[in-house]
């Protein structure tokens, strides 16, 4: 929200006063003095005006996990576990999951509680790729490469879906790029085929990649160059 709404939202400033007080420059948000009404607070915004703070400001969390088989991309499940169960953190229920994978899915998972952070991670228009690695039940045709190239009719959705790149492996595994996230995207576009997934595992999302040094069900927190580089 912009600072000056933040401010006249509260009780004690009427309009006129947020203005004397950003010209003034009374404003602080997260330790610089802000003058420029349109600037950002976001719920982890430290925010005071002179000595005296209005808003603590939450923490943001960001972690990298590795999926293992067998687990739900959810919050919570009556009959599996989920991600969220691996976390050992507290406010778990703040947390979210920027881009879901399948029960059977492993792979690099990121969890936050920064909506505007995963927004731009999982939006198709900020194009950032999701790349997997796919193993197949039949042999992978040529044929696919061009046909994911030029982006495959969903009826469900009535979309076509964006160009994805397919790099041959081997004669029934490849890695595939996408920049969405449809519903069972991967399996569909091998569906599409009649070529069932028997693997998949997510190895990046635009410039994250999975960590090497994490064993399916461990995680960590991100580092600031890696919440920065999204
Ligand atoms: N596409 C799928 O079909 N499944 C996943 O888990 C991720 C992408």
């Amino acid at each position: 929200m912009r600072v000056d709404r933040f401010l006249s939202n509260l009780p004690r400033f009427n309009r006129r006063q947020v203005r004397l007080l950003l010209v003034e420059r009374r404003v602080w948000v997260d330790g610089v003095a802000v003058s420029d009404p349109h600037h950002e607070v976001r719920e982890f915004s430290h925010v005071c005006v002179d000595n005296q703070v209005l808003q603590a400001g939450k923490p943001a969390r960001y972690f990298m996990l590795n999926k293992p088989k067998g687990c739900v991309s959810a919050t919570a499940d009556p009959q599996h576990p989920t991600v969220l169960d691996l976390l050992d953190e507290p406010d778990k229920a703040e947390l979210h999951i920027a881009g879901r994978l399948d029960f059977n899915t492993t792979g690099l998972m990121l969890i936050t509680n920064d909506g505007q952070w995963s927004r731009r991670l999982t939006q198709p228009q900020t194009k950032l790729p999701k790349v997997y690695l796919v193993g197949t039940e039949q042999d992978i045709g040529a044929q696919y490469a061009t046909t994911f190239a030029k982006g495959l009719y969903f009826a469900f959705e009535d979309l076509t879906t964006q160009p994805a790149e397919l790099a041959l492996l081997g004669p029934r595994t490849a890695r595939l790029s996408i920049i969405e996230g449809r519903y069972h995207q991967v399996k569909r576009m091998f569906g599409h085929f009649n070529n069932k997934v028997v693997s998949l595992h997510r190895e990046r999302m635009g410039p994250l990649v999975l960590d090497a040094e994490l064993a399916p069900g461990e995680y960590r927190t991100l580092t600031d160059e890696e919440i920065r580089q999204i």
